[in-house]
């Protein structure tokens, strides 16, 4: 941990320390990297010097969120260029995708303080990372082989491909569709088949993914209504990284859910649309709140979620830092969310 004066401070840094205010308001949180707007805060309210993580944390979280970045940049390109007329540039994707495939097997939990941070505008974009990201995870959790893997993650990254031949006007209607309208939606699967087959070096079981990612286990799915073992197991896995990305996500209509109510939703409204297996090691390995990130309770506490010995939870050990309202906490504390039924995590604030 190192101090750094307000010229020092750059974006990228971690914060070892809290930010108070002299009146006991907390301004920024340890473990917030630095972002541009944070400076302009901090600036704002004259504060002389922060403490920041030293170099090595830095720099392991920086590759990160450089990665995650990066692989975003890149499928907006890709489906922009596509949306335009023209090719996937398969090598290009490959090797991001390569990359965040590399870094999972190695640390399962390495991106998921980076997922479910999605603005409004580019959610097709980040959608599409987070469900490559999840369903990377879940791959390595159900035993999948590297090769398998690697197929699962380009299926997965380009599952929506098709909506580039979408109508924006129908993509982003922020209004009901109407079942014409829906019908056309429907048709992203269709289409996003026939880009990945007719882009060079992308197999019949990748393709494959962007065809069936929307079939249900109980046969109510689209765009050919299989059920059970005929659809795909990749495909399976998509589906449920899909749905329950989507779930995690604001949308125009509606606030995010969190993972614990996501997956609560998933197994109380859709169960039948999964392979059961494949949804509870899914749930089991990702709709978990990662250590660091910062929780807003309904009692009103504010919260880190402590680093824990026994797998990462939908009910994990936090340490109470702040209020949203009333005094400032001076000494925090610990509550375990597991042995205290009534106390639940309502945002993620981080
Ligand atoms: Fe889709």
């Amino acid at each position: 941990m190192k101090k750094v004066s307000l010229d020092e401070l750059a974006p990228g840094m971690k914060l070892a320390r809290d930010v108070i205010l002299d009146d006991g308001r907390f301004l920024l949180l340890k473990g917030f990297t630095i972002k541009n707007r944070y400076l302009d805060k901090i600036r704002m309210y004259n504060i002389p010097y922060v403490y920041v993580e030293d170099e090595i944390g830095k720099v392991e979280y920086f590759s990160e969120e450089k990665v995650y970045t990066e692989t975003f940049q890149t499928i907006k390109s890709v489906m922009d260029t596509v949306r335009g007329g023209g090719d996937v540039n398969l090598p290009v994707i490959k090797e991001t995708v390569d990359t965040i495939v590399q870094k999972i097997l190695n640390d399962d939990n390495v991106f998921m303080k980076l997922t479910g941070i999605r603005d409004i505008d580019n959610y097709t974009y980040l959608h599409s990372v987070d469900v490559c990201i999840y369903s990377v995870i879940a791959g390595k959790s159900l035993n999948m082989s590297i090769d398998e893997i690697n197929e699962l993650a380009l299926g997965a990254i380009l599952h929506d491909i098709g909506k580039c031949k979408v109508p924006l006007t129908i993509l982003n209607k922020p209004a009901r569709l109407t079942a014409d309208e829906y019908n056309i939606i429907k048709d992203h699967t269709r289409y996003g088949y026939d880009i990945a087959i007719k882009t060079p070096g992308v197999t019949e079981e990748v393709a494959r993914i962007a065809l069936l990612h929307h079939e249900h286990w109980d046969g109510s799915g689209y765009p050919m209504g299989l059920s059970g073992e005929e659809i795909d197991y990749m495909a399976r896995i998509v589906a449920v990284a899909d749905v329950y990305d989507a779930l995690t996500a604001n949308r125009v209509y509606r606030k995010r859910y969190m993972p614990h109510e996501a997956a609560e939703y998933i197994m109380a409204n859709s169960a039948s649309h999964f392979d059961y297996e494949i949804l509870k090691k899914f749930l089991d390995n990702i709709a978990i709140y990662p250590a660091d990130i910062i929780v807003l309770l309904n009692t009103g506490e504010i919260a880190r979620v402590v680093e824990s010995k026994e797998k990462e939870s939908l009910r994990p050990k936090v340490m109470v830092i702040t209020r949203k309202d009333g005094p400032p906490v001076l000494e925090p504390y610990e509550i375990d969310l597991m042995k205290n039924p009534t106390v639940f995590i309502v945002d993620i604030l981080s």
